[in-house]
C-alpha cells in the first residue's frame, strides 16, 4: 500500500477507535411503548448544566433522542394522564406532575409516586452509574438499557411489570373516576415514618431493613430500588460512556392500561393484578434478544472489533517508523 495512504488509514483507525475522549456526549433515546401518551420529565442534578429540554410529550410508539454532555447527572420519569386546563392554560398530570404548569419542567422534579431512572455519567472511576428507583413509588413501567459500554454489570435494569394493578390497596392512587389504579405509593410516601423512610434512628443500612411493602416491590421488580438502602442489587455501572435507551412500558403485555387521554375506561386484564415472580419479570425486556448472554455478546462485539482495529493500526504505524 502507498505509504501516505497507509499512514492516513492508520491514523483514521486510531482516531475512530481510541475515542470516546472525555467531553463526548452520550445519546439517550427515550421511547414510549405504552398504548397511551407519556410526557417524560427530566431533572438535572444541582450544579449540572440543564439540558435543551426538561419535558416533552411522546405519543404511543414515538421515540426522541437527547444528547447528554459528559458528566451529566439527573433523573428521567414519565408523566401520565396529562391535560391542559382550557380556562387557565395550566398543564397538569395525574401522575409524575412537576408542578410547572407547562410541558417543560424547568428545574422542577416529579411529585411522587413516580418511577425514576437516575444517572450519574462519568462518575467515580470514569464509570456511569444508573438505576431505576421505586423509592418514590411507581407510576409507569420503565426499562433502561445501555448500548455499548463494558463491565460486569453494564446491563439493562428497570421495572417492567405493572405495579399499578399489583399495588397493595392502601398504597394505590386511583384515577379520577376511581375505576383503576394509576400509580402506587411507596410505604415511605404513604406512611411517612422513619422506619419506612430510612430516616432518624433508621438512617443507616444497618438499621433500615426492607419492609413487607418494599419486599413486594422487589419481588415484582428485582433490579429496581425498592427502598433507600437497596444499592447492592439495584445500582448498575458501565465503562466506556455507552448510549442508553429508556423505554416506557417495555413489555406491552404488562403495560398499565390506565384511561387514555380520551377517557376510555381501563381494561386491565385479571393477570395484571397479580404480582409476578422474578423469573417472569424480564419476559418483555428480553424481547430484544433471546437471552442475557447473547445480549452481552452483541454489545461486546463492537468493542472487540475496535480493539482489533486499534492493534492493527498501531502495528502498521510501527512498520512505518
Ligand atoms: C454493580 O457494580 C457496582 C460497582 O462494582 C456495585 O457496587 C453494585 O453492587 C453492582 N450492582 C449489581 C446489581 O450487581
Ligand atoms: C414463578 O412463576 C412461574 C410461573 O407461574 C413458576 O413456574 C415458577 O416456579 C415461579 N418461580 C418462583 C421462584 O416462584
Amino acid at each position: 500500500m502507498d505509504r501516505r495512504l497507509a499512514v492516513f488509514f492508520s491514523l483514521l483507525a486510531i482516531s475512530l477507535h481510541l475515542l470516546p475522549l472525555p467531553g463526548d456526549a452520550s445519546t439517550f433515546t427515550i421511547t414510549n411503548n405504552c398504548d397511551y401518551t407519556v410526557w417524560p420529565g427530566i431533572l438535572s442534578n444541582a450544579g449540572v448544566a440543564p439540558l435543551s429540554t426538561t419535558g416533552f410529550s411522546l405519543q404511543k410508539g414515538e421515540s426522541k433522542p437527547i444528547a447528554l454532555p459528559s458528566g451529566w447527572g439527573g433523573r428521567f420519569w414519565g408523566r401520565t394522564l396529562c391535560s391542559t386546563d382550557k380556562k387557565t392554560g395550566q398543564f397538569t398530570c395525574l401522575t409524575g406532575d412537576c408542578g410547572s404548569g407547562k410541558i417543560e419542567c424547568s428545574g422542577a422534579g416529579a411529585l411522587p409516586p413516580a418511577t425514576l431512572a437516575e444517572f450519574t455519567l462519568d462518575g467515580s472511576g470514569g464509570m456511569d452509574f444508573y438505576d431505576v428507583s421505586l423509592v418514590d413509588g411507581y407510576n409507569v413501567a420503565m426499562l433502561v438499557a445501555p448500548r455499548g459500554g463494558s463491565g460486569p454489570n453494564c446491563t439493562f435494569t428497570g421495572c417492567v411489570n405493572d405495579l399499578n394493578g399489583a399495588c397493595p390497596s392502601e398504597l394505590r392512587v386511583m384515577s379520577e373516576g376511581e375505576e383503576s389504579a394509576v400509580a402506587c405509593k411507596s410505604a415511605c410516601g404513604k406512611f411517612n415514618s422513619p422506619q419506612y423512610c430510612c430516616s432518624g434512628t433508621y438512617g443507616s443500612p444497618d438499621t433500615c431493613k426492607p419492609s413487607s411493602y418494599s419486599l413486594a416491590f422487589k419481588k415484582a421488580c428485582p433490579r429496581a430500588y425498592s427502598y433507600a438502602y437497596d444499592d447492592k442489587s439495584s445500582t448498575f455501572t458501565c465503562k466506556g460512556s455507552p448510549d442508553y435507551t429508556i423505554t416506557f412500558c417495555p413489555s406491552p403485555t404488562t403495560s398499565q392500561k390506565a384511561s387514555d387521554e380520551e377517557g376510555t375506561p381501563s381494561t386491565s386484564s385479571p393477570s395484571s393484578n397479580v404480582i409476578m415472580n422474578s423469573s417472569m419479570v424480564y419476559e418483555g425486556a428480553l424481547d430484544m434478544s433471546s437471552s442475557p448472554s447473547t445480549y452481552n455478546h452483541v454489545l461486546c462485539s463492537p468493542l472487540i472489533a475496535g480493539g482489533v482495529a486499534t492493534i492493527i493500526a498501531i502495528w502498521r504505524l510501527s512498520q512505518l517508523f
